[in-house]
């Protein structure tokens, strides 16, 4: 086997997250402007990125990482656009990332000359590989880096008449020390002096998903009790998807005192993506806690998104996908059919519908594509298409039988048989021929 480097230990052995369950949405902040459009092969163009700036603004985002305005032109630009042109509306924020240097803190303030708040991240890596291998700076001069950008960023807020929040990310949280991540984040702190009603934000990200997700929440459980003022903070998520595990991560790190969640749109961002927030929204959603974003047009936001980012929403993407809300195969065509019956028949306003987690009404999708035909299916999908396509009853008896001749002319064709060929299917066998 390959050696890797070991993942610096949680010992948590009276952990409190299994007994917890997600009662309240957290609050979100879009980096979909400056991860997720980092990662991209084609960055988004000013025009791009105010589209994509205000489809978040509809869905909901109060908090928005709109870039990283020191380190690209186009980046500082688009600040003064959304500033100039008065793009931001009350009671959303904007978000820039700095590294720790004077140059590009000034410019940073620069971007933001004009804007009525800001919340300024500073981020510098604290993790053991990068400061063995990019930094070759030791514990000590880490603190250093970060606590001198701390202190250039203090001196900025009070020469400005932007309201500034401050937010600090020890960059590669998951692969640092715990007692080290806590050591600069209070270090940071002292200089910022937050109170409860002014809080810093402390972003830890699994700027790499190292681990299982359990160990994420661990981490976020152990740095939330050991911290000497948390209530001067708010604790934000900001999850990869190195592992595949992102979402779960977030969620389980939510549940271990997390208040806040950086993500992006179906999870763009740095290499296998920063987590999916419509997954995460959605998840609470179906568990009926309002996630105080709205999905309910997923259609216009996939559209807006792929036309934006030149990528591809996956045909099996949660809640978004254009399968998802399909079925193929008889037996699960069935009891659909069984389910969207029975729904019709008891109006509980209860969604029970099996193998349909959500109704797909409430993201705006129709019931037209519920149920598709190939050879897989069988008498309850073709039944359900007569029934919701040409409002056609077919009665109890006929049913195995007409299945079995859409199986075979599905065989024959080779590909998926639209409505009007099923119908077509069944004027032929059954009323052509009487
Ligand atoms: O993934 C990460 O650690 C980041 C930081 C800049 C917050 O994107
Ligand atoms: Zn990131």
């Amino acid at each position: 086997l390959k050696k890797y480097r070991p993942y610096p230990p949680v010992r948590l052995t009276d952990r409190t997250w299994p007994d917890q369950v997600i009662t309240s949405a957290p609050i979100w902040c879009s980096v979909d402007l400056r991860d997720g459009n980092q990662a991209l092969i084609q960055p988004m163009n000013l025009e791009e990125k105010l589209e994509m700036f205000q489809l978040l603004v509809q869905i909901g985002f109060k908090e928005i990482e709109v870039g990283f305005p020191s380190a690209s032109q186009i980046e500082y630009d688009f600040l003064r656009l959304l500033i100039d042109g008065n793009h931001i509306p009350d009671g959303v924020v904007p978000q820039v990332l700095t590294q720790a240097r004077e140059q590009l803190i000034k410019k940073t303030f620069a971007s933001l000359k004009g804007a009525r708040e800001a919340i300024v991240h500073l981020y510098n890596s604290t993790s053991t590989l990068q400061r063995d291998v990019v930094f070759k700076m030791n514990r000590k001069e880490i603190i250093e880096l970060g606590v001198a950008g701390a202190r250039l960023i203090r001196e900025q807020a009070e020469r400005t008449e932007t309201r500034i929040r401050y937010e600090y990310s020890p960059e590669s949280f998951t692969g640092t020390e715990l007692d080290f991540a806590l050591e600069i984040c209070e270090a940071i702190m002292d200089v910022w002096e937050p109170t409860p009603a002014n809080p810093v934000i402390i972003n830890l990200p699994a700027t790499v998903e190292l681990s299982t997700p359990n160990i994420y929440a661990d981490q976020i459980e152990w740095f939330c009790r050991h911290m000497k003022n948390r209530d001067c903070a708010l604790i934000s998520l900001h999850a990869h998807n190195d592992r595949g595990e992102a979402v779960a991560a977030t969620e389980l790190a939510l549940m271990a005192g997390a208040d806040r969640v950086e993500g992006t749109l179906f999870g763009n961002g740095e290499r296998t993506g920063n987590v999916d927030i419509v997954t995460l929204a959605l998840n609470l959603f179906t568990q009926g806690v309002a996630p105080r974003l709205d999905f309910s047009r997923i259609n216009k936001v996939i559209n807006t998104y792929e036309r934006c980012t030149k990528m591809k929403v996956h045909p099996r993407h949660p809640y978004a996908g254009e399968l998802v809300y399909t079925a193929f195969s008889g037996s699960h065509q069935d009891a659909i059919n069984k389910g969207m019956t029975a729904l019709e028949l008891t109006e509980s306003g209860l969604w029970e519908v099996p193998y349909l987690p959500i109704d797909p009404q409430d993201v705006g999708r129709t019931y037209e594509s519920i149920i598709r035909i190939n050879s897989q299916s069988g008498k309850g999908g073709v039944a359900y298409i007569m029934d919701h396509e040409f409002g056609f009853k077919l009665p109890k008896d006929m049913r195995p039988g007409f299945g079995r001749v859409i199986q075979e002319v599905s065989d024959a064709y080779g590909d998926e048989l639209t409505a009007e060929m099923v119908f077509h299917t069944f004027e032929k066998e059954y009323l052509l021929n009487s």
